[in-house]
């Protein structure tokens, strides 16, 4: 029997296991804490799809370019927007129960949509919804589950992923063979100080897969959201609110996005997240208001009852005052590039979901089009797995030409004369929080070039630690990944969506500019 490995609980890694099981397979699904610890249990505002008789396909597919700011693969998007109305009905007989009113599903708006299309469950807990449906059908499946297992590298013989080595709950870590090894392990927002993510986004599939040979692209897009809230945690507050009539204001009360964007706050979400960037800049750091209180409380408690507690619970009550919030790294763009039916560039690798850069998202993902970008590609590499193994394909990582840009090795005196750190010039092991500083204040919603450079000379001087427990695991992937999203930072130049210079504000991107492809140089350098 044909063995699948699938690495993360979250919609995609369940969504491969189910179907690879139904498909006759012997599957084996780990995950670094309990199963349903992943960013799709987070996910508020729901799942993209042209579901509705005033919406279709073509204008979900004109919306997702139109949001991708030019780097999108239409290709890719026209499979997302074209199969997504079908996984949706999957995810039904799956068992999640999307809000529904008296006339059918419910449907909410959020930004750079040209229609109301976000199917919702349980108010603002759809991932939650769709991770404990995932969770009970893969449960009814012959499936291996372990839990507190970690990838800490995948095995490559001649060229081909034929399993990986696994860390358990115990320390050990040990060779897990496969003839196909699935990549789910969500994205990597622990890379930066402020994230709307949970403490497991540490990219470990992207950088296991980067130290194996496989490719990664536009690691520069991570996604900022707009609108977390100013407080410990930074927790998430779902651009549905806006969808729903909520608006931004500066400390003195002025609708700041009326002169930003002829969509104001439902404008695409990186011009909304700079927006709130550059007017907490022009207030001394002050967080910017979210103004609900035109919705209402009962409203409010009715539609968002996991944000009414989230809000609450932290002192504000939001039907009444405007509450504080702040942009939060929330979403990788790039990832482990793959084709359509999440193939990577090497022989038995998949990888889905955030994982993966299937080339749906370009330059600014369009919101709730993750989920969607989950069930739709893990099908197809189910369907792929399922159907045989196939060569591993050719990937263009979007169009143009392919940069290879390599990463220098670390250097014993690897600091720049620009750098602000010119001072620490010793070899230490990387400091986890000091890493997420430097990204969030130097490759975060603004950069400049010597502001990387000064990051890449200070990443440089850091080593990786040996791995010996999961944080030490996490930490070296962080190190890598930080050390790719430079380097893609400074290769791309021009300012497009998610990735703005502010040396360079131009919109230098066009269709035809090259993918910052980052390929694995590391020691090669
Ligand atoms: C949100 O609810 O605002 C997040 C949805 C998404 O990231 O697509």
């Amino acid at each position: 029997m044909t063995r699948v490995l699938v690495v993360g609980g979250g919609i995609g890694g369940l969504w491969t296991a189910v179907k690879a099981a139904d498909g006759g397979f012997d599957v084996e699904l780990v995950t670094k804490t309990e199963l349903a610890e992943t960013n799709t249990r987070y996910a508020q505002g729901g799942i993209a799809a042209a579901l509705f008789p005033d919406d279709s396909a073509d204008r979900h597919f004109a919306d997702t370019l139109e949001a991708g700011a030019g780097l999108a693969d239409p290709a890719a998007v026209r499979v997302l927007c074209d199969e997504g109305p079908a996984r949706v009905r999957d995810l039904i007989r799956f068992g999640v129960e999307f809000d529904r009113g008296e006339s059918g599903l419910e449907r909410g708006l959020e930004a750079a949509h040209s229609r109301p299309r976000i199917l919702h469950a349980g108010g603002d807990a759809t991932g939650a919804a769709i991770e404990s449906a995932l969770v009970a059908t893969v449960r009814r499946r012959a499936v291996r589950i372990a839990e507190r297992t970690m990838l800490v590298d995948l095995v490559v013989e001649h060229g081909t992923v034929v399993g990986a080595r696994l860390l358990d709950e115990h320390g050990s870590i040990t060779e897990h063979r496969a003839d196909a090894v699935v990549l789910a392990t969500g994205g990597s927002g622990c890379l930066y100080r402020h994230t709307t993510n949970p403490a497991v986004a540490t990219g470990d599939g992207g950088a296991a897969a980067w130290r194996a040979g496989a490719q990664v692209a536009d690691l520069e897009f991570t996604q900022f959201h707009p609108t977390a809230l100013a407080a410990p945690g930074t927790p998430l507050i779902s651009e549905a609110v806006r969808g729903e009539g909520a608006v931004l204001r500066d400390r003195d009360g002025r609708r700041f996005m009326l002169d930003v964007h002829p969509d104001a706050e439902l404008a695409p979400r990186d011009v909304v997240a700079r927006a709130v960037w550059r007017t907490m800049a022009e207030q001394g750091g002050a967080p910017v208001l979210l103004d609900a209180t035109a919705l209402g409380a009962r409203f409010l408690a009715r539609r968002f009852p996991g944000l009414d507690a989230v809000v609450r619970g932290a002192g504000f009550d939001w039907s009444r005052e405007p509450v504080p919030i702040t942009p939060a790294a929330h979403y990788a763009m790039g990832g482990v590039v793959t084709d359509l039916d999440g193939r990577t560039s090497l022989p038995g690798l998949y990888a889905v979901g955030e994982t993966a850069r299937t080339g749906v998202h370009g330059a600014n993902r369009l919101a709730s089009n993750s989920l969607l970008e989950a069930a739709v590609f893990a099908d197809r590499a189910a369907r792929a797995l399922v159907a045989g193994r196939a060569p591993a394909p050719t990937l263009s990582a979007g169009s143009g030409d392919l940069r290879r840009h390599a990463i220098r090795r670390p250097a014993h005196d690897g600091v720049s004369p620009e750098s602000p750190d010119r001072a620490d010039t010793s070899m230490s092991t990387v400091d986890r929080e000091r890493l997420r500083e430097l990204m969030w204040v130097r490759v975060g919603l603004e950069r400049d070039a010597a502001g990387l450079a000064a990051t890449s000379a200070r990443l440089d001087a850091w080593r990786a630690p040996d791995v010996r427990d999961r944080r030490t695991a996490e930490d070296r992937n962080l190190l890598d990944l930080a050390r790719l999203t430079v380097a893609a930072a400074i290769a791309r130049h021009g300012s497009v969506g998610a990735h703005f210079r502010t040396d360079d504000p131009a919109e230098a991107a066009s269709p035809a500019a090259p993918a910052a492809s980052v390929a694995p140089e590391l020691e090669a350098a």
